[in-house]
């Protein structure tokens, strides 16, 4: 079987750090970089946080620090979700390597020429990055084999304070419309496939629950989040960028998708952020996104299982 090529843009945070111990344990895939966000905390804190994790997991993957902030407007972070560093406040010794010095953007283009034709594009975070590697060079989409992004709410349910808005999107809505309107196909798993498929908490507490190194710092990491999550009364741990990264690792898990035009709207009051969907396809134009609407929870769950060294665990 070849072995996957993968990069990942990210802004690590918690439920990205799942999925990039997913793509780092997956046994045919190799993480070629990780380039970093802005979005659920600063810059500073999701750079240190991408380092940690990969010597967590005791690889040599490169880290690229990419935009500070959004394009055009400011915008506010997810700290109330992931702690103020990201990282669940657990005060980590920092990671001894450093980030590369070249741009996130800039590593994107560089990587896409080095394994041209080869490359998972995984976005797990706002697409600041991705939009500036655009407008450096348009032709970036024709050398990445599939781009698969984490964002949006395709029937309006989002989980920013602006209703229809997811946060990656709505964080930077100019760069989302850059890469929306200017990427060719891409595969959309949104906000609303993640709160279709939430891990039962005794299902979360399983997998976290073993000695390996990577469920013990995960479980660390994790646990304010945990909390959050039981402090707004889900029934569910909801991992998004897991459930992203798992569709690109093994496209086989989706089971219901649409091809449908997708479209960022910039202006509204209420609005802005909102991933617009021609559903009806009455807008004329070419559906540029394979919206995932379902998976198999089982093979999905296995995974997050094999990133956490839990295989075989039962709930309790
Ligand atoms: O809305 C969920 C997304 O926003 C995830 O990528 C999470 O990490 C945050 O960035
Ligand atoms: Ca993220």
């Amino acid at each position: 079987m070849t072995r996957q090529k993968i990069l990942i843009d990210t802004d690590p945070g918690v439920d990205d750090a799942l999925a990039i111990l997913m793509a780092h344990a997956h046994a045919h895939a190799d993480v070629v970089g990780l380039s970093i966000a802005a979005g659920n905390v600063g810059l500073n804190h999701t750079v240190a946080n991408g380092l940690k994790l990969v010597e967590v997991i005791g690889a040599d993957t490169p880290v690229f620090a990419g935009c500070p902030s959004p394009l055009v407007l400011p915008a506010e972070d997810a700290a109330f979700v992931h702690g103020l560093d990201g990282f669940g406040d657990t005060d980590y010794a920092v990671a001894t390597r450093r980030a590369s010095s070249e741009h996130a953007a800039l590593a994107i283009l560089r990587l896409s020429h080095q394994h041209a034709g080869e490359l998972t594009l995984v976005a797990l975070a706002p697409l600041t990055n991705l939009a500036l590697a655009l407008r450096l060079d348009p032709t970036l989409p024709s050398r990445i084999a599939k781009l698969v992004i984490m964002g949006g709410a395709v029937t309006g349910r989002g989980n920013t304070r602006l209703i229809p808005a997811e946060f990656n999107i709505s964080f930077d809505p100019e760069a989302a419309h850059i890469v929306f309107s200017e990427w060719p196909q891409f595969t959309l798993v949104d906000w609303e496939a993640t709160m279709a498929h939430g891990v039962d908490f005794s299902r979360w507490d399983a997998l976290l629950a073993g000695a390996d190194a990577r469920a013990i710092f995960y479980r660390s990491i994790s646990h304010k989040t945990l909390l959050f999550a039981q402090g707004e009364r889900r029934e569910k741990m909801l991992t998004a960028d897991a459930l992203a990264m798992a569709v690109a690792l093994d496209p086989g898990i989706v089971t219901k998708v649409e091809r449908r035009h997708v479209a960022i709207e910039l202006q509204g009051t209420l609005t802005r952020g909102a991933t617009v969907v021609d559903w009806e396809q009455r807008g004329g134009q070419m559906p540029n996104a394979d919206i995932v609407l379902a998976v198999d929870q089982q093979r999905f769950e296995a995974m997050l299982a094999t990133a956490l060294g839990a295989s075989e665990i039962t709930p309790v």
